[in-house]
């Protein structure tokens, strides 16, 4: 098969938020913490009838309708999330009722789980098959869901909620170039979810922003060998059109983009121009951990950066602004808005992706952009995604509000015997939502 990778992708997030400068001032925060430091607007969650495998089944059905896809030609299916409804029965096996009902059981694939990454590992999974021997000629569908909600404190704003589906098969609008990929995996306790009882994570804040930092720096680096290898040049930022980040907050993008220019400073790479070259010279000689904790260089590197952001980079950052962290389904909801914002010129032009997900996994990795044959073009992925539309008809909730859903959702974390509200006044027609789980823990789902 030529040029596997996406041919097809939908979103869905919940239609319930909170506004972050609401948020900020509930928390007794300083103004502008959330909106300006951690350069966030909104936040998505879910309400007590919504849950990652509800979100799933609302993406997944919602894909397959809207391309008028038959469920029997998918042939693999593979889930990444990090939240845990279930130790051992995966989230995979809970989208299989959508195929059932036309008879197909024959489909490979289950979840993937670390962190953040969970869905870039099904992606790659899926990818791999069709480029394999073992590819039947069927489509793979690749599924990130995610509610990530925090324990009060600093990290709460970082949430978000979003599931989205990818469809995975050859003459792809969005197709891989799959040699270039460079990874970075290593031990690290800097987010991670040890209590089972809890659906909030342990996190080392200020470990997590440093790990995040690293892995970009190690990933471009092994990224850029594989460049040179293999189209026999250097790479620096100029090479690709856009950058896609994982994005717990959009700061941590901004900060994240300005080191790839310091990496291309090191190098020296003609795209840094003297000028640039004077504002980072001071700091060429300082050692890997003094670089990540100068708050000079990273001043002077996201200067340097700036107009590079702007035209590289913010294009795809709309909706983790808007939703928040949505854990596996982030850099995908980031590509997006890529796709949303640029659909009409994107043809020809490649973007680099950056996955990242504690504890630790990540990788870079690049997409080219050809012209899809029709359904699968660019402009009509963008139509059919409609993502504003679907931000604009979103209800804004108080912060107590918010909060008191919170409260319910940590008792009705884990717990059986219970009905839910089946309030699905807010939900869009077509959306799946929990009306039910029963004392056996088994969750029953209707659509609206
Ligand atoms: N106006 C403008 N900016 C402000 C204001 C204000 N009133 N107050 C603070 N700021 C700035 C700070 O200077 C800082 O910016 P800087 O980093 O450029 O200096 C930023 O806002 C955040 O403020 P901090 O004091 O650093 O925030 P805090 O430590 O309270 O929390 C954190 C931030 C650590 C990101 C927390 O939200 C968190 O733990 N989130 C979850 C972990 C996370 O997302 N990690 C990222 C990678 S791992 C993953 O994806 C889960």
């Amino acid at each position: 098969a030529k040029n596997v990778g996406i041919v097809a992708i939908d979103i869905y997030f919940p239609p319930t938020c909170v506004q972050q400068e609401a948020l900020e001032a509930h928390d007794g925060a300083s103004k502008g913490k959330y909106t300006i430091g951690l350069g966030q607007d909104c936040m998505a969650f879910c309400s007590e009838v919504e849950d990652v495998i509800s979100m799933s089944l609302t993406v997944v059905s919602s894909l397959l309708e809207k391309y008028d896809i038959d469920p029997k030609q998918i042939g693999r299916l593979e889930v990444g999330s990090e939240t845990v409804i279930d130790k051992s029965k995966s989230i995979k096996t809970f989208l299989m009722q959508l195929f059932e009902t036309c008879g197909n059981s024959d489909i490979e694939g289950v979840d993937s789980t670390n962190a953040c990454y969970g869905g870039t590992a099904a992606l790659f999974n899926c990818v791999n098959w069709v480029e394999s021997n073992s590819w039947d000629g069927r489509y793979g569908l690749v599924v990130c869901t995610d509610s990530a909600v925090y324990a009060e404190g600093p990290a709460r704003p970082t949430g978000g909620a979003a599931a989205i589906a990818l469809l995975i098969g050859p003459d792809a609008p969005i197709a891989f170039e799959s040699k270039l990929r460079g990874s970075h995996m290593a031990h690290a306790y800097d987010f991670y979810k040890p209590n089972l009882a809890s659906e909030y994570p342990v996190v080392d804040g200020k470990l997590s922003q440093t790990c995040y930092l690293m892995a970009v720096d190690a990933c471009y680096k092994h990224f850029c060998q594989k460049y040179d290898k293999f189209e026999k040049q250097q790479f620096s930022v100029a090479d690709a059109d856009y950058f896609v980040f994982h994005s717990p907050y959009n700061k941590l993008v901004q900060k994240s983009f300005a080191r790839l220019l310091f990496n291309d400073f090191l190098k020296d790479a003609s795209c840094i121009d003297d000028a640039s070259k004077e504002k980072l010279a001071p700091f060429a000689n300082l050692s890997g951990d003094e670089s990540y904790q100068s708050r000079d260089l990273e001043k002077a590197a996201q200067q340097v950066a700036k107009p590079f952001y702007d035209t590289k980079v913010q294009p795809t950052t709309l909706i983790p602004k808007q939703v928040g962290n949505m854990y596996t389904a982030s850099l995908y909801a980031a590509f997006i808005s890529l796709v949303h914002n640029k659909h009409s010129s994107l043809v020809g032009q490649r973007a680099v992706l950056f996955s990242y997900g504690s504890g630790l996994t990540a990788t870079m990795f690049s997409l080219k952009f050809n012209e899809g044959k029709s359904p699968f073009s660019l402009s009509n992925i963008a139509a059919m995604m409609n993502v504003d539309k679907k931000l604009k008809s979103r209800h804004e909730f108080a912060p107590e509000k918010f909060v008191e859903t919170m409260h319910l959702m940590e008792k009705r974390y884990g717990a059986k015997d219970f009905v839910t509200s089946k309030d699905c006044s807010l939900l869009a027609p077509g959306t799946y939502y929990l009306t039910e789980v029963d004392t056996m823990y088994r969750r029953f789902y209707a659509k609206k």
